[in-house]
């Protein structure tokens, strides 16, 4: 749900939406728990992700990543705060609305796949828009098939791809409803070095060719090198925030974290 340009001089679409981030946290805290052993998984976040750009999200075990992936991308409630997606703002928006907002704003991608073992590529490709109620053509799930290298792949099952492929058919299935952001967790984690290379290669991409905005946590310095930025976080709270990222400056500030 990407936001037109209206204005009626003749400027490029683009500049409407550059101020606009695609996703916006304001003051946001999550808590999880009560009184006594309550935890602050998200510690008063405030930042912005922006459109056409990749930011990778870094920091300790427990420090709040997926907390605040989940809380952007509205799959979970936050305690306070807000959070404008697309400049929509997901804490005041109903369950219907909220629901309908995921589906068409966001693509979600998952360390293990979670991809569909009885269904073939592009049928699990397909099923999003199918949940959603939309006809699918088999040509639309071939051709976002393709756009991930994998157009020969689309009668394959999970079990018959490499785990290069079958994040790349993740990714491909988080992309067919052309999300505003797209969100991964740890989507490398599970990959040798050379197929995690072809996956974030295929993001930057996306980045470069078609103005995606991702949001990625990892735990891999040399992922998080591919973004154009990475925040830390440490205890649910953004502690530093690097622009053109280099994998051995990464390395060093998150270890500087982690003791
Ligand atoms: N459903 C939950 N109930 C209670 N506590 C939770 C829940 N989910 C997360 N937490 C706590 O919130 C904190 C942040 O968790 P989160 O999963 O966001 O960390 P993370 O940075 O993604 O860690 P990791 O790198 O291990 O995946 C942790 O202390 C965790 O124990
Ligand atoms: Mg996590």
């Amino acid at each position: 749900m990407r936001m037109m340009n209206t204005d009626l001089r003749a400027e490029p679409a683009a500049t409407a939406t550059e101020n606009l981030p695609a996703v916006e946290l304001r003051g946001v805290r999550r808590t999880y728990g009560k009184h006594g052993t309550a935890v602050n998984a998200l510690d008063g976040v405030s930042t912005r992700f922006p459109d056409a750009g990749w930011t990778a999200v870094m920091g300790p075990s427990g420090s709040g990543k997926s907390t605040l992936l989940h809380a952007a991308a509205g799959l979970e409630s936050v305690t306070s705060g807000e959070v404008l997606l697309a400049g929509t703002d997901i804490t005041a928006a109903s369950d219907e609305e909220l629901t309908s907002l995921r589906r068409d704003t966001i693509g979600f991608v998952f360390q293990n796949f979670n991809l569909i073992g009885s269904l073939t590529a592009e049928q699990n490709v397909a099923l999003p828009l199918r949940l959603g109620g939309q006809r699918v053509s088999t040509r639309d799930a071939r051709d976002v098939l393709a756009s991930v290298g994998l157009a020969d792949r689309s009668r394959h099952r999970p079990r018959e791809l490499s785990g290069g492929q079958r994040q790349r058919v993740a990714i491909a299935r988080a992309m067919i409803t052309r999300p505003a952001v797209l969100f991964a967790d740890e989507p490398t984690g599970a990959l040798d070095s050379s197929s995690a290379k072809s996956v974030l290669a295929l993001l930057r991409d996306m980045v470069d060719t078609s103005g995606q905005s991702i949001v990625m946590v990892t735990h891999d310095p040399a992922a998080a090198a591919w973004a154009d930025s990475v925040l830390f976080l440490s205890d649910g709270r953004i502690v530093d925030h690097a622009h053109s990222p280099t994998a051995p400056g990464v390395a060093e500030r998150l270890a500087a974290l982690e003791v």
